[in-house]
């Protein structure tokens, strides 16, 4: 990274997770000059902060279409609601920026075709924000396939669970529409499946999605979450390997990436955090059995030690900058971005519909995506919409309690959020009387 050359000067979106995108710019060779939220009180909230702390000028948007009329901003990261990243993207491209997005890249497979053709046409950058490949332990895992030590892969597993009690989920989710509250237990899979494709440098062209059919009323509690507690993906790639993701809100945090190759397997330790590898007699040449060991970082220790998700939002920042910076497209580009993210949706597809098979659309080929330019299926129900035709969760007969309602409220108030309303299904799901 030359730090001699202009800064690229960036627009964020969003200010929960988009503040992240601000306070690594410096490091990675970003000037942050504007930050857009519709939420006004939220950016009166930043202004303030920012005084305090004596921080330079910049600029501030709620309306999203005026922060690309800016022609002071090079690059935009995307850090809104998580299923309404696609069209943004789609039109900053075509305001002549950058684009990094939050996962999931896209809502539908018909956005992913759409916002495929955009990245062509324009020749914009457009990198999909995923940090999880970009872990210590996970680089060396690709340090180490790469080697050819461990052969080629066979079966990988990747986890991403993060289970949060009510009362934080009310926090961070106000109001029934938020994301939080309906995403179906599929569709948070990139950071469970991206690493895996980083390392191996593979693609999943088929999915099956699986929800347990069974009532978890402990995850239920107080909840007004609709979605299941977990779901699993099991994924062929391209290179004919099996893989099989978990995600959700399982009982314990887990974060891991395992892979079984030909000539040995490698995990990050659940507990130690630490690289385990293993080889038999006959594959293992002159390494040992067994052996586990905290790797180093390939370069920029320091900037990556003191950043979030164990260095991987160092990375994410730097490898955007360096693809605006060489004018090429970064490795976690359009096509990938949208692959890793339509398992999510194709998993959910066939999780409703007994857990069949389905393709995933080839990105990089128009004769093959074509085929989904219309596919607006999405279980995301918009503001005040009773049911899209497909539900947030599986069989389940459960309903939030009237009380857990109350509850939520209450915190939502509490946060200002101004849309409480909601609409007749969820009365009469709560037994609430409208
Ligand atoms: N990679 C990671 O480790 C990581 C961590 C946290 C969140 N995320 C992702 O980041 C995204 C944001 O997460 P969050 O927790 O901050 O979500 P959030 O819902 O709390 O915040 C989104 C913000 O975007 C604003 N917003 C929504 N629509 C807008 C619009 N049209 N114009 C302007 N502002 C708009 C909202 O007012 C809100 O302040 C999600 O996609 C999430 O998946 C990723």
């Amino acid at each position: 990274m030359d730090m001699e050359q202009q800064p690229i000067r960036l627009g964020v979106v969003g200010t929960g997770r988009g503040s992240v995108f601000m306070s690594q710019a410096k490091d990675t060779g970003f000037k942050p000059v504007a930050i857009c939220d519709n939420r006004g009180d939220k950016l009166d909230i930043i202004k303030q902060r920012r005084e305090a702390a004596g921080k330079g000028p910049m600029k501030f948007y709620t309306d999203f279409d005026e922060m690309l009329k800016d022609d002071e901003i090079d690059a935009i990261a995307l850090a809104n609601y998580f299923h309404e990243h696609a069209p943004m993207a789609i039109k900053a491209l075509k305001a002549g920026k950058h684009v990094l997005s939050e996962c999931a890249a896209i809502n539908t497979l018909a956005e992913g075709v759409e916002l495929c053709r955009t990245v062509e046409e324009t020749g914009k950058i457009y990198m999909i924000a995923e940090n999880y490949p970009f872990t210590k332990v996970r680089l060396e895992m690709k340090r180490l396939y790469e080697s050819g030590e461990l052969g080629e892969l066979l079966y990988g597993e990747g986890e991403y669970c993060h289970p949060m009690d009510p009362s934080t989920t009310h926090n961070i989710a106000p109001g029934l529409y938020h994301w939080r509250n309906q995403i179906p237990s599929t569709y948070y899979c990139t950071h469970a499946i991206a690493p895996i494709m980083h390392i191996t440098n593979t693609v999943p062209t088929k999915v099956n999605g699986f929800v347990p059919k069974i009532e978890d009323q402990s995850f239920r509690g107080s909840e007004i979450r609709l979605q299941d507690s977990g779901g699993i993906i099991v994924c062929q790639m391209s290179n004919g390997a099996v893989v099989r993701t978990l995600q959700g809100a399982f009982r314990n945090e887990s974060n891991i990436t395992t892979l079984h190759c030909t000539h040995g397997n490698c995990e990050m330790d659940r507990v130690s955090g630490f690289l385990n590898v293993w080889h038999t007699k006959s594959n293992r040449g002159d390494k040992p059995g067994f052996r586990a060991y905290s790797p180093s970082w390939p370069a920029n220790e320091e900037l990556a030690n003191k950043a979030g998700h164990g260095g991987g939002d160092f990375w994410v920042m730097y490898y955007f900058g360096e693809a605006i910076r060489n004018n090429e497209q970064p490795w976690l580009n359009v096509y990938r971005a949208c692959a890793m993210s339509a398992i999510g949706i194709l998993a959910w597809k066939s999780a409703c519909n007994g857990g069949i098979t389905y393709d995933v659309p080839k990105f990089d080929d128009e004769e093959d995506r074509k085929k989904y330019e219309n596919d607006h299926w999405t279980p995301f129900r918009k503001e005040g919409q009773d049911d899209t035709g497909m539900p947030p969760r599986t069989l389940s007969n459960w309903k939030p309690l009237p009380e857990s309602f109350e509850i939520a409220k209450k915190a939502w108030e509490e946060r200002k959020y101004m849309g409480l309303g909601w609409t007749k299904a969820d009365a009469e799901l709560s037994n609430i009387k409208m």
